[in-house]
């Protein structure tokens, strides 16, 4: 999502082709890495419904500690997929007291490896190996936090809708998922490449970002052909509704981008509230995009999903629905996001904000994860 301003989103505003592999993850026993096997998904050899949450800043966090503290909790709560943003973009040095993984200029940008980049990235990644916590790793940001495609677009021009085929803005996007890829790809807490967090393109033909996706996803198979690659969007256009969810005017076709073969599952995030649709809008939004993935034979993540108020019941009610459809399409789901006590306080609170420890955590977690037993059990 894009974070602490959600309400604002939605109703306002040519490369080299890698050789072709095989499915990531692909049971010829050379992998343990997570895969997909059919709609569901395998990790460590286990092939079942998985929860998991979000958190964007984790890899932004300066002190080893409270890191351990979050994937400790995790771990221990039984989620077993974490999301984390895998970029962090400027356009000029903020001096080495902030985090930044990417210096975007013209005149030649710069990946930080330093202290203050990279390596807080992997002190997530060890933490996560260390704890089986498996991590979804996205490249680039729809939105300007973090910089995202706008400090591309400040380096080398054109547009948000350009930076798609933006020949400069994408060879310095590909050196960076090269550097990222290349230092964790013998990872087993890799659970996927994301190439974006939500990427749009307003009024553009479908094809645009279909045509992005398709490349990208071979260039990243090329750069490690086991872990599951996956785009990172919101799900938007498919069949089932009139509203705007479903629409395309966004630039994205879930279905159509579904079956890009480097594309190993499908991603859909949900916030009624900023879409401008109640929250009974949840189960049919969720049935619709497991249908998707089952005639795509690949699993569904309910990646991103909040409300503002009665986190339990609002929630919960999609949780069901969603593990209801465990072998119909739907392979696992996030809550955005997860909030913790930290050594200088709680994390971010967006208003979705799940605490550890909370009567919410309790609902949507604890909860959650005893319900997923109980239907695994009864498979
Ligand atoms: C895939 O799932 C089936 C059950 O649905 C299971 O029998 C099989 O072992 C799984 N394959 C892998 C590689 O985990
Ligand atoms: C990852 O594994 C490959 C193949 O086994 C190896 O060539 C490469 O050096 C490893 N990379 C790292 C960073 O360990």
């Amino acid at each position: 999502m894009r974070y602490l301003t959600a309400l604002t989103l939605g109703l306002g505003a040519a490369m080299a082709t890698a050789l072709p592999a095989a499915k990531a993850g692909s049971a010829d026993g050379a992998s343990t890495f997570p895969s997909a096997n059919g709609t569901r998904f395998t990790i460590d050899g286990q092939t079942a419904y998985f929860a998991g949450s979000n958190s964007y800043w984790i890899g932004f966090l300066t002190n080893n500690n409270d890191v351990d503290t979050v994937l400790d909790h995790i771990s221990q709560s039984g989620l077993k997929i974490l999301r984390v943003w895998g970029f962090n973009d400027v356009t000029r040095n903020p001096g080495s007291g902030t985090v930044w993984y990417q210096m975007l200029s013209s005149s030649g940008s710069q990946i930080n490896t330093g202290a203050n980049g990279l390596q807080r990235l992997d002190y997530v990644v060890k933490s996560a190996e260390t704890r089986g916590v498996k991590l979804i790793v996205n490249f680039v940001n729809n939105w300007d936090d973090y910089g995202g495609m706008a400090a591309y677009v400040s380096a080398f021009g054109g547009s948000h809708e350009t930076w798609y085929t933006n020949t400069r803005a994408q060879d310095q996007y590909r050196k960076y998922i090269a550097a990222v890829v290349g230092r964790y790809r013998n990872s087993s807490a890799i659970f996927a490449w994301e190439l974006a967090n939500e990427p749009r393109c307003k009024g553009c033909g479908t094809d645009v970002i279909y045509k992005w996706a398709t490349d990208t996803s071979a260039y990243i198979r090329g750069l490690d052909p086991e872990h599951m690659i996956t785009l990172g969007d919101e799900g938007f256009g498919l069949p089932g509704d009139t509203t705007y969810p479903y629409g395309t005017s966004e630039g994205v076709d879930f279905v159509k981008n579904l079956g890009i073969k480097d594309l190993d599952f499908g991603t859909f995030h949900m916030y009624p509230s900023s879409w401008g649709v109640s929250n009974s809008f949840g189960p049919g939004w969720i049935q619709n995009h497991a249908k998707a993935c089952a005639a795509a034979n690949k699993p569904c993540l309910l990646e991103e999903y909040g409300v503002g108020s009665d986190h339990c019941n609002v929630e919960k009610s999609w949780q069901q629905v969603s593990l209801a459809l465990a072998t119909g399409g739907m392979g696992g789901d996030l809550f955005w996001q997860w909030g913790d006590k930290l050594s200088n306080g709680q994390s971010a609170n967006d208003g979705n904000t799940i605490y550890y420890g909370s009567s919410d955590g309790q609902c949507l977690i604890t909860d959650h994860v005893k319900a997923i037993e109980a239907a695994e059990a009864a498979q």
